[in-house]
């Protein structure tokens, strides 16, 4: 039997980072992924292949609406559909392959096989038995399921479909518009499919800042994507989706190509045989820990979508390292409030810490500093003006609470926050650094300066 410090069951963002941290740390560490690849849903069937669909089918958006603008004349490309699902497939293989060198660089054993816990300090893959002092699951999730729906990742797919389509459809159905809806349905609206939303509640991306929802729900449209909101999603008969619109009641369908099934995920943990070590489980699937991601069994923890938390790939990759350190005998720790939400549509999405919605229901004093990218020269220059960046502070102490951002590199903007978020920086800690001329930064600046006595170009 092998003795490792620690083995980590899965290979995704949680699972690789908090493996590579142990391995640094001079822990001995074996990482257990049942997949061909490492990298996990995120590089697989995920994050990074959705971002290359997002990057290619932008640079075509690109050229249909502003490129005669700024005097690029010429015929148009074409699609290659294939062509661009081989890119999508480099760009996934270039970053799995990136985990396999980390892996040898560390000198951590990959255990191929799918593992279970058959007793505390063992992991079982395939036939063979391997001793671990700390067992750390990361196994994430998957789709979750819709009553009425039955997905065959042909017709009617999850994201994991969606991203391998056989061909571009005429038309989509996406249920629910959260982040997956949004994102790949930008994909197919660019692509020219007529992607219509359909969304149980009255807003898309729900917890977001409302003003933020109403402005990407506008855009989006702009983009040629129908909403159809506040409607129960009751069934899916062949690709027709049939739903109820929750003011009257009254049933609806809608038949279309391809049905995108986006209602959320659900931690991932089918046979690691947790029901029978007795691991207690906390609400909706996940395995319950204390603050220093243990179960109620000892030498076993749990990170990343399994767990408690919004499902994000760098919140799984901070729980992995913070862990590591904490088998390890340091402080790891991650701090919740500082941790942003991206959308990578065009424009990009971002936020971090509280909505307005949220403070307002807390009672907290705030005061919000907001800078239009109209007012941005460089937003401008590349036809992406109609967001805004929004700062929220204290009232009475300045210090950063929020932002919420919609406009060019939001997804990259909203960092610097975070840092001064982390500093316990005030708004006019932001205000008064210096923002290089001319870059989107200046709006996350000038929105720190609308929380004190006013933004220059507003
Ligand atoms: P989500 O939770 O973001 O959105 C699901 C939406 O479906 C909600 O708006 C919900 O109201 C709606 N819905 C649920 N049941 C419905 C019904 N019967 N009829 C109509 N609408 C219904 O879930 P999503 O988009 O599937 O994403 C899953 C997870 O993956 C999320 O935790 C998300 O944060 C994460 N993710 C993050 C990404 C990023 O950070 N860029 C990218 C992709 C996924």
């Amino acid at each position: 039997m092998a003795e490792y410090d620690v083995i980590v069951i899965g290979a995704g963002p949680g699972g690789y980072v908090c493996a590579i941290r142990a391995a640094q740390l001079g822990l001995k560490t074996a990482v257990v992924e049942g997949r061909d690849t490492l990298g996990g849903t995120c590089l697989n069937i995920g994050c990074i292949p959705s971002k290359a669909l997002l990057n290619a089918t932008h640079q075509l958006h690109e050229v249909h609406e502003n490129f005669e603008k700024m005097g690029l004349m010429g015929a148009s490309p074409t699609v290659d559909w294939l062509r661009m699902l081989a890119y999508k497939q480099d760009v996934v293989n270039g970053n799995t392959k990136g985990i396999e060198f980390l892996f040898k660089k560390n000198k951590i054993t990959w255990l191929k096989g799918w593992g279970s816990i058959p007793a505390p300090g063992q992991v079982k893959v395939a036939d063979e038995v391997h001793a671990a002092k700390n067992i750390i699951i990361a196994t994430g999730s998957e789709p979750s399921s819709l009553p009425g729906v039955t997905v065959d990742e042909v017709n009617v797919v999850t994201s994991t479909g969606a991203l391998a389509l056989p061909a571009i459809p005429q038309t989509m159905t996406v249920i629910g518009a959260g982040v997956i809806g949004l994102e790949l349905g930008s994909v197919y609206a660019r692509l020219g499919t007529k992607v219509t939303v359909i969304e149980y509640l009255d807003a898309i991306t729900p917890g977001m800042d409302a003003e933020v929802q109403k402005t990407f729900q506008r855009i989006l449209t702009k983009q040629g994507l129908k909403f159809i909101l506040g409607a129960a999603v009751q069934g899916v008969d062949g690709t027709t989706t049939r739903y109820k619109l929750r003011k009257d009641d009254s049933e609806v369908s809608l038949t279309s190509d391809v049905v995108l099934v986006a209602t959320g995920r659900r931690p991932y943990t089918a046979g690691l045989g947790l029901e029978a070590l007795g691991v207690e489980m906390g609400p909706r699937g996940t395995i319950k820990t204390d603050a220093h991601y243990a179960t109620n069994i000892k030498g076993l923890y749990a990170i990343g979508d399994a767990v408690a938390g919004p499902m994000l790939a760098h919140k799984a990759e901070d729980e992995g390292m913070a862990v590591a350190e904490i088998v390890a005998g340091k402080h790891g720790h991650v701090n919740y409030n500082v941790i942003p939400g991206v959308i990578y549509t065009t424009p990009e999405v971002a936020s971090v810490g509280a909505t307005e919605e949220q403070l307002k229901e807390q009672g907290r004093a705030y005061k919000a500093g907001k800078f239009p990218f109209m007012g941005n020269a460089r937003a401008k220059a590349v036809f992406q003006a109609e967001g805004f960046v929004k700062i929220l502070a204290d009232a009475a102490t300045d210090r950063i609470l929020g932002a919420h951002i919609i406009g060019p590199g939001a997804g990259d903007l909203i960092h610097e926050v975070c840092v001064a978020m982390e500093f316990g920086a005030s708004a006019q800690d932001l205000a008064l650094t210096c923002h290089a001329h001319p870059t989107y930064s200046e709006a996350v600046r000038e929105a720190a300066l609308a929380c004190g006595d006013g933004a220059i170009h507003a």
